[in-house]
């Protein structure tokens, strides 16, 4: 089984490249993000309640995501080789909810995978897709909190995996088929 995280800044990455890493590794993919998004968009409860939060640049409440995670795992049944979440954990708090989510499970984290952009990119990035994404949170002023928030609640999490020995920064800048070309080369040293 392959378990791998993907985290970094809003923009770095991370959907991008978990595309491209469940082809190859035939994994499946989980965006805490686009699975929010799909709520907010059948305009379910749950949906208006995490729109209040996505398009201030807030996290959505750990309790919430903790327990749409959990849904999801356990409804969860296919044959792929792993699973990549995109997006979770995204605090301290959702790392070690997931840990005892796993341990029930009986499975682990291969890896964790953190795209190292500057903030000038990552500004950049989500600018340009901003003008066509429809995403309330792609405009300049939410972009900023997300970052803030990315700095105080994500960031720590990174120091959760180092000490477990699973945590991988890998560089993020260039183009999308040199980072996919990174990773890649990550994981199929873990596999060997
Ligand atoms: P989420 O959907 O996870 O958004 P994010 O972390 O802000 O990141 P993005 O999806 O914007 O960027 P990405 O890293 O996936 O980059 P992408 O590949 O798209 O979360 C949104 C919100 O939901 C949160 O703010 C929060 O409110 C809530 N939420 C989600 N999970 C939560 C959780 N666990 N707990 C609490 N709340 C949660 O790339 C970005 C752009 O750049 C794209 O246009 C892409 O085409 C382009 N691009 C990609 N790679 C390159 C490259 N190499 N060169 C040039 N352009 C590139
Ligand atoms: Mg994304």
């Amino acid at each position: 089984m392959l378990n791998i995280i993907m985290c970094g800044a809003p923009g770095c990455g991370k959907g991008t490249q978990s595309d491209l890493i469940v082809e190859k590794y035939s994994l499946t993919h989980l965006s805490t993000g686009d699975l929010l998004r799909k709520e907010i968009a059948m305009k379910t409860d749950l949906g208006i309640i995490a729109d209040s939060y996505i398009s201030k640049g807030e996290l959505v409440p750990d309790e919430m995501i903790i327990d749409i995670l959990l849904k999801y795992v356990e409804n969860q049944h296919d044959d792929s080789n792993g699973i990549i979440l995109d997006g979770f954990p995204r605090t301290v708090a959702q790392a070690e909810a997931l840990e005892v989510m796993l341990k029930k499970l009986d499975k682990e984290i291969s890896l964790l995978v953190d795209l190292k952009v500057t903030e000038n990119e990552l500004i950049d990035r989500l600018i340009i897709r901003g003008k066509t994404s429809g995403r309330s949170d792609d405009n300049i002023e939410t972009i900023k909190k997300r970052l803030d928030v990315y700095h105080k609640l994500t960031e720590p999490v990174n120091d959760f995996y180092k000490n477990k020995n699973q945590y991988t920064p890998i560089d993020g800048m260039g183009t999308i088929e040199e980072i996919f070309g990174r990773i890649s080369g990550v994981i199929d040293s873990k596999k060997a």
